[in-house]
């Protein structure tokens, strides 16, 4: 089928190859041409594993084809939208993006064709664009088909998500929608992949819920850390007794430093905006609370740094192992380890900090840290060691190496990767989280 994928930021760029992989046509688009001249290379433009051997793939076939020309899309049966919705000042999703997507794409639309939004967005706009398209173009439709993807298993939760969901119109319109998705979609519905025909303020609805779950899910272990920091108890042990009930289950009960990256921030905080504006802020008046219980882990985490030092942070030196929001992804935007790296600096400590991928996009960000190319030497000399991200890399360090490089040993271990004992009978001072 002849595809055309609008946007190329994560969302996008994996969409558009993880489509040639399962042998579409593809035509994807974006405004910037740098984005798209690296693509067009092969190259990914952010570290996601599988990205960069399906992308070459397509290349090679010819399957796919990147460009920064809106008119190239013509004749694809559908057109998905796959633009960011940021976060705007109020909180509320910033909708430029999609708003100017569809305005592009509409000269380039002809009847019958399908624009299938992906991105994350207010509940009811989907409905609004959807009556813009089909006023500019009669015979063109406009359906929802939210996209689930974690980052570092994207091309997986692409290809074989765990369900396919179509926000689809009643009736003929809706019939069409749903047998083309279906053909887009053919291989992982022949698996059995579940797929869910909605209307389409219930697929907007899906996508924002299902991420207020994940982070209220967080934030309830992170609230029983604080408990059990104070009661002697360990969450560690307590999430998994609590798993074992198959109505909570263990996934997403890992206290530590909390929720960051793209979404879940940014998306809990749009949900509480949309949901004042149709006049029900009340119904998601914990997702404040969800927000500011992760929001202060990060000020623990600097409070019991300043207290394992001494009360004095500046002038120390502090090894950061860990930037990237979590691990498998080079992805700094609101990372709660890069958050911390830098308040520890603006404390005065010199911060010597090492992550295997995020360096580089940290960099952008905090160029004053002091980078290092390895774990080894930013541990070397250091008065405290902070563990943020659960890279298997520091999973695996040799706590008796690293007792010989540091000046002090102490860890704080900030999402409860650490072998404990091991690093406590390597002579460490041990601080986990909640434990
Ligand atoms: C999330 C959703 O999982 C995905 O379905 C959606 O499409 C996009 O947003 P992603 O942002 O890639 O995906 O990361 P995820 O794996 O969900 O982790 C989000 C954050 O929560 C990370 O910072 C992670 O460290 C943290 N987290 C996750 C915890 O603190 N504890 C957990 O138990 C799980």
């Amino acid at each position: 089928m002849r595809i055309s994928v609008i946007g190329c930021g994560y969302l996008g760029a994996v969409h558009a190859a993880s489509m040639a992989k399962l042998g579409h046509d593809v035509v994807a688009v974006d405004v910037d041409p740098v984005k798209i001249e690296r693509l067009a290379a092969g190259e990914a433009p952010f570290f996601e594993p599988g990205l960069p051997e399906i992308l070459t793939e397509a290349l090679a076939s010819g399957r796919i084809r990147f460009t920064t020309d809106m008119a190239e899309v013509a004749g694809a049966s559908v057109h998905f939208l796959a633009v960011g919705t940021p976060q705007g000042p109020t909180g509320a999703a910033d909708l430029t993006y999609v708003d100017a997507a569809v305005a592009a794409l509409v000269p380039h639309l002809a009847a019958g064709e399908f624009v299938v939004g992906k991105s994350t967005v207010p509940v009811g706009t989907a409905a609004r664009l959807a009556a813009q398209v089909e006023a500019a173009v009669p015979g063109a439709s406009l359906v929802w088909n939210p996209e689930f993807l974690r980052e570092g298993f994207a091309v997986q939760d692409t290809i074989a998500p765990d369900r396919f969901v179509y926000g689809v119109p009643d009736g003929e319109v809706g019939d069409r929608a749903v047998a083309l998705l279906d053909e887009v979609y053919a291989q992982a519905l022949a698996e059995g992949t579940p797929r869910l025909v909605v209307n389409l303020p219930t697929a907007e609805l899906v996508k924002i819920s299902a991420n207020a779950f994940l982070a209220t899910k967080i934030s309830f272990i992170n609230s029983m850390a604080e408990i059990a920091e104070v009661a002697g108890a360990d969450v560690t042990a307590l999430a998994d007794a609590i798993g074992h009930d198959a109505r909570i289950g263990r996934k997403f009960l890992n206290a530590g430093l909390g929720f960051g990256g793209g979404c879940l921030p940014k998306d809990i905080r749009a949900f509480q905006a949309r949901a004042n504006e149709l006049g029900v802020g009340e119904s998601l008046a914990f997702l404040a609370d969800v927000d500011a219980t992760n929001l202060r882990r990060r000020a623990h985490v600097v409070e019991l740094a300043e207290e394992l030092l001494g009360g004095v942070v500046a002038g120390k030196r502090v090894a950061v192992l860990g930037l990237a929001f979590k691990p498998n992804s080079d992805d700094v935007r609101d990372s709660p380890a890069l958050d911390i790296a830098g308040r520890l600096l603006r404390h005065g400590a010199t911060v010597a900090a090492y992550d295997p991928e995020a360096v580089v996009t940290a960099r952008r960000i905090h160029p004053e840290l002091e980078y290092t190319e390895s774990a080894t030497d930013a541990l070397r000399d250091a008065d405290l060691v902070l563990v943020l991200t659960e890279w298997n890399e520091f999973r695996e360090l040799d706590p008796a190496v690293a007792a010989s490089l540091v000046a002090s040993p102490v860890v704080i271990d900030g999402r409860n990767c650490l072998d404990r004992d091991a690093w406590t009978a390597a002579g460490f001072t041990y601080r986990g989280m909640g434990r």
